[in-house]
């Protein structure tokens, strides 16, 4: 059984997916972990993450820097939203997230793609998608917490560049899938919305 958990940053997907595998007792993989650190890598051989051979030569990073904190950072992931532009960069990452959602048992898998390429056989998807200011006050809650100094508008800027990027490349742009379920965050508190999830994917394997 696969579980397919699409959406933009800041939507709420990952503390959704993360409910759901455990909730259905599934490994889950954050596929834009991989994107970070490929992005991540980049910066760290001091190379371009809009030139596609840097980015692709970064696609070989160490398993170690799965582990980095600075893969959370915004820096990280406005790189890995460059990145992840490139075809070639999503090829070699492809058979990783993919033998990743095949596994024996079963898993849940978030990220951009995985309803449309990566395992458009999933049994559930779901879209996990939010305004671009309820989006932008969660993030801005959480970097306040951090003790980040940011302010609200540029987080919101930074959402909008993000999303305008994800959705409009070429190749496996952020779309939900013909088939996918799309629940809207934007007015729901985070046990609301694990609840809906978590409803959907029940109904969806029923
Ligand atoms: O979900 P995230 O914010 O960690 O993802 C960071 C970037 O990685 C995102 O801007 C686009 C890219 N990404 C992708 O292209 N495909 C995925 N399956 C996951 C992430």
């Amino acid at each position: 059984m696969i579980i397919a958990v699409d959406g933009p940053t800041a939507s709420g997907k990952g503390t959704i997916a993360t409910a759901l595998a455990e909730h259905f007792g599934l490994p889950h993989l954050d596929t834009g972990l991989l994107y970070r650190a490929v992005g991540r890598q980049v910066f760290l051989d001091g190379g371009n993450a809009d030139d596609g051979g840097d980015a692709l030569a970064a696609t070989g990073f160490p398993d170690s820097l799965l582990g980095d904190p600075h893969l959370r950072d915004e820096e990280t992931g406005g790189l890995a939203s460059r990145v992840s532009v490139h075809p070639t960069v999503r090829q070699a990452l492809y058979e990783r997230q993919r033998s990743f959602a095949t596994q024996p048992g079963g898993a849940v898998l978030d990220g951009r793609d995985i309803g449309t390429v990566i395992a458009p056989e999933a049994e559930a998807k779901l879209f996990i998608t939010a305004s671009v200011q309820a989006r932008a006050h969660r993030r801005f809650l959480e970097m306040r917490d951090r003790g980040v100094p940011v302010t609200l508008a540029e987080i919101e800027d930074d959402l909008r560049r993000r999303d305008e990027r994800d959705r409009n490349r070429a190749v496996a742009p952020l779309v939900p899938a013909a088939d996918a379920m799309v629940i809207d965050t934007s007015a729901l508190g985070r046990d609301e919305a694990i609840a809906a999830a978590i409803e959907a994917v029940t109904h969806a394997l029923s």
